[in-house]
C-alpha cells in the first residue's frame, strides 16, 4: 500500500489517462483540477444537467496552459451508451461521478433520477468493461445506510433505503458486484458522506446545506433548519474526497477491489453546530450574519444521524483525511465570498 504523496509522485513520473464523468460538477471539477495539476491526461464527460461551464473555466485558470491542453471535454449524456463508449476510449482510470444528486429531487422526480443514476451507471459499466479500463471508481453514497440505526456506519451493515436517490446508489453497488462476479470487472465504490468545498453549487432548489446557508448568510437572507437542528452529518472537505478517489483508482491490490468504502472524516457535526461554524468562519472574513436560524419541519427521506467508520478505507487504501471540518469550512467560505 502506498501513501497519497507516493501515489502522486508516481503519477507525475508516469502520467495516465483518466475519464471523469460529471466533470463540470462540484466533485468532478475538483478531481479535474488535482489531476491536471499532477500533469495527467484527462477526458471529461458531462451534459451540464447540474454542472456548469464556469467550473471548467475556473479550473482552466488554476492550471498551466500546458496542463489544460491535456484535457479533452465531451458534452454528452451517460444515458446514451455511445457517449459513454466514446469517452472510455483509451482510458486507464475511470472516476464515475455523473449522477443526479439530492434526496428531494429524487422524491419529486424518481424516473429522472433513476435514468441518470441507474441506466446511466449501467451504460458506464458496460462501456468501461468493453474498453478494458484498468480501474473503475464510482461515487456511491452514505444514503445507502438508510434506516440502519447503528453509529458509526460500517460498510457491511446497511438498512433499507429512505428515498429513490438512496435506491439508485444502492443499485449501483449491486451492479458493480454483479459485474465482478459475472465478467471479472472489479470496481471500487466510494460512499461519500456530505462532501463540501469550493465549486459546490449554492443555487437552485436542490442545493446542499453548506453552500445554501453560506449564500443566504452572505446575502443576509433567512437560514432555514429542517427539524430541531440536532440532525447530524459527517461533513467531509473535498480535498479528502479527491484523495480517496486517486488512491482507489490507482491501487494495485486485487484484494481491495470489488469493495465499497466510506469516505468521510469519522466526525459528527449537528446542523446547529454547522450553523455556528459557518457564521463564525464568515465573521472572520468580515461577513457578520446576525439573524437566528428559522426552524421548520424535518425533511422527508432524510437520515437522522450519519457518521462513518473510516477504518476500512484507511487500512485498505491508505486514506488519511488531511482537512478537518472547521478548516474546510474556512477554506470554503473564502471561495464563496470571492465568488
Ligand atoms: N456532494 C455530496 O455530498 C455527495 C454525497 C454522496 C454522493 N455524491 C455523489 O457524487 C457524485 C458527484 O456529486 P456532486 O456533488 O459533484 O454533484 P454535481 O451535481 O455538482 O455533479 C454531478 C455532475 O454530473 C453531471 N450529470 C448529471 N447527469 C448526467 C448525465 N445524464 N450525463 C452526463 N453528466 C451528467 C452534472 O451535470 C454534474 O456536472 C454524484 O454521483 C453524487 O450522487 C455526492
Amino acid at each position: 500500500m502506498h501513501t497519497f504523496a507516493q501515489c502522486c509522485t508516481q503519477l507525475q513520473k508516469q502520467p495516465k489517462t483518466w475519464l471523469i464523468t460529471g466533470v463540470a460538477g462540484f466533485i468532478g471539477s475538483n478531481l479535474l483540477e488535482t489531476l491536471l495539476k499532477l500533469d495527467q491526461n484527462v477526458v471529461g464527460l458531462d451534459n451540464f444537467a447540474t454542472g456548469h461551464q464556469a467550473n471548467l473555466d475556473e479550473v482552466q485558470k488554476l492550471v498551466s496552459a500546458q496542463q489544460w491542453q491535456k484535457f479533452t471535454f465531451y458534452e454528452g449524456d451517460i444515458r446514451q451508451l455511445e457517449d459513454c463508449q466514446k469517452a472510455c476510449e483509451n482510458v486507464d482510470y475511470v472516476l464515475h461521478e455523473a449522477a443526479l444528486g439530492s434526496v428531494p429531487r429524487s422524491i419529486s422526480d424518481p424516473i429522472l433520477t433513476n435514468s441518470a443514476n441507474i441506466s446511466g451507471f449501467l451504460n458506464m459499466l458496460v462501456a468501461a468493461r468493453d474498453a478494458q479500463v484498468t480501474s473503475f471508481t464510482y461515487a456511491a453514497s452514505s444514503s445507502t445506510y438508510g434506516d440502519h440505526p447503528a453509529l458509526p456506519k460500517i460498510e457491511e451493515n446497511i438498512g433499507k433505503p429512505l428515498s429513490p436517490y438512496a435506491v439508485t446508489k444502492y443499485v449501483n453497488e449491486l451492479y458493480a458486484d454483479v459485474f465482478a462476479r459475472t465478467y471479472g470487472f472489479n470496481c471500487i465504490g466510494l460512499r461519500y458522506f456530505n462532501v463540501f468545498g469550493r465549486r459546490q453549487d449554492p443555487n437552485g432548489a436542490y442545493a446542499a446545506v453548506i453552500p445554501k446557508w453560506t449564500a443566504a448568510m452572505i446575502a443576509n437572507e433567512d437560514v432555514f433548519i429542517n427539524g430541531d437542528g440536532e440532525t447530524s452529518r459527517d461533513f467531509c472537505y473535498i480535498d479528502n474526497t479527491v484523495q480517496a478517489n486517486i488512491l482507489a483508482a490507482t491501487t494495485q491490490d486485487p484484494a481491495v477491489k470489488n469493495q465499497v468504502y466510506n469516505v468521510a472524516l469519522g466526525d459528527r457535526t449537528t446542523l446547529n453546530e454547522l450553523f455556528a461554524a459557518i457564521q463564525s468562519a464568515l465573521a472572520e472574513q468580515g461577513v457578520h450574519y446576525q439573524k437566528a436560524p428559522i426552524y421548520r419541519d424535518f425533511r422527508a427521506g432524510d437520515v437522522r444521524h450519519s457518521q462513518a467508520a473510516i477504518t476500512k478505507i484507511q487500512q485498505a487504501l491508505g486514506y488519511q483525511p488531511e482537512v478537518r471540518v472547521n478548516e474546510g469550512i474556512s477554506h470554503a467560505m473564502q471561495w464563496y465570498i470571492s465568488h
